[in-house]
């Protein structure tokens, strides 16, 4: 049974011309380990999906890369045929080597690929939303990105992409991206401990562009901090729900895509981050990274 996304916590917003519920979903944690490779418990990972669905969840985040190509065929069993409220945001600009690796792949010959691949693994005719993967494991690198952009921008004049946005990018990359076509979504690592998009958020608000923070609970390595769990045994919560209620307070612009291979975290993290944080809890968080 769906229920009604307006109950899901923070709404729905719009990425472009697209309604999508603000808190999303994010499927990296579904491929196997290190994000290799199919899951240990491939019916589990069908369920957490189709859960995330039957809760409301109007936008799910994937690349072709998780697995590589495991993920997106999941997505593609669990859910195909999509029903026409269901957004799902790919990225393109990196691939996979053989250790597991994220290397750059970002010639106009690569970007072509990884959206065919993207397309035919999902099921798609088009992509919803692409974003330019930039930078490295490491995070956003400085450089150009116009060649690789503007080849995506040829894919969306070609009807292969409605919408475009950046990921592991700069302030400068955003604005360089922008200067070639119109973007809908910034999709860099933030969360209550890295706080390094704080000015790019809030410029991104004022431009009506949606921020995507990926990690939102940590990554590979959860949040850990006194000041989250003293606030969070203060709420009677868990760290994870203080950490994605704060996330959703923090920007109107910011959408949700918390990961999880459980449908028991799924639910947990959907009510958890409907918590209403005070004044004097946001105060107390705000210094973790600051
Ligand atoms: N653009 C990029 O370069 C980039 C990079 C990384 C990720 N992403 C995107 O961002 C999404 C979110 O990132 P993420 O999934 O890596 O990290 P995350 O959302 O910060 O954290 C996911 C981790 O938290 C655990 N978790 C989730 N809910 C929990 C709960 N209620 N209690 C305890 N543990 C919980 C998950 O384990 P369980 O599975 O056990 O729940 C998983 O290990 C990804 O799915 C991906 O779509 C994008």
């Amino acid at each position: 049974m769906s229920t009604p996304s307006a109950s899901l916590p923070g709404g729905n917003r719009t990425l472009g011309d697209l309604s999508v519920t603000r808190f999303g979903y994010g499927a990296m944690q579904l491929a196997g380990p290190c994000v290799m490779g199919p899951p240990a418990d491939r019916d589990g990972a069908l369920a957490v999906l189709r859960e995330a669905v039957d809760l409301g969840i109007t936008h799910i985040d994937t690349a072709d890369a998780y697995g590589p190509h495991i993920t997106n065929q999941l997505i593609r069993e669990a859910l195909h045929p999509y029903s026409d409220s269901l957004h799902i945001v790919t990225k393109v600009g990196a691939t996979r080597d053989e250790e597991g690796g994220w290397p750059p792949a970002r010639t106009p010959q690569d970007l072509r690929r990884a959206v065919q691949e993207n397309l035919e693994n999902l099921g798609l005719e088009t992509l919803d939303v692409v974003n330019l993967r930039l930078g490295d494991a490491q995070g956003p690198q400085p450089g150009p990105l116009a060649e690789a952009f503007e080849t995506l921008v040829e894919l969306q004049q070609q009807g292969l992409i409605r919408h475009l946005g950046v990921s592991n990018a700069t302030a400068e990359q955003v604005a360089e991206a922008q200067a070639i076509a119109p973007i809908v979504c910034v999709q860099n690592m933030y969360n209550l401990a890295h706080r390094q998009d704080d000015e790019l958020i809030d410029e991104l608000a004022e431009q009506g562009i949606a921020y995507v923070p990926f990690f939102p609970l940590g990554g590979f390595n959860p949040l850990q901090s006194s000041a989250l769990t003293a606030v969070a045994t203060r709420l009677d919560a868990t760290p994870m729900s203080v950490a994605l209620a704060w996330l959703l307070q923090r920007s109107p612009n910011i959408l949700l895509i918390p990961g999880t291979s459980s449908v028991a975290h799924l639910h947990e993290n959907v009510a958890g981050a409907g918590l209403q944080l005070s004044d004097d809890d946001l105060a107390e968080l705000d210094k973790i990274g600051r």
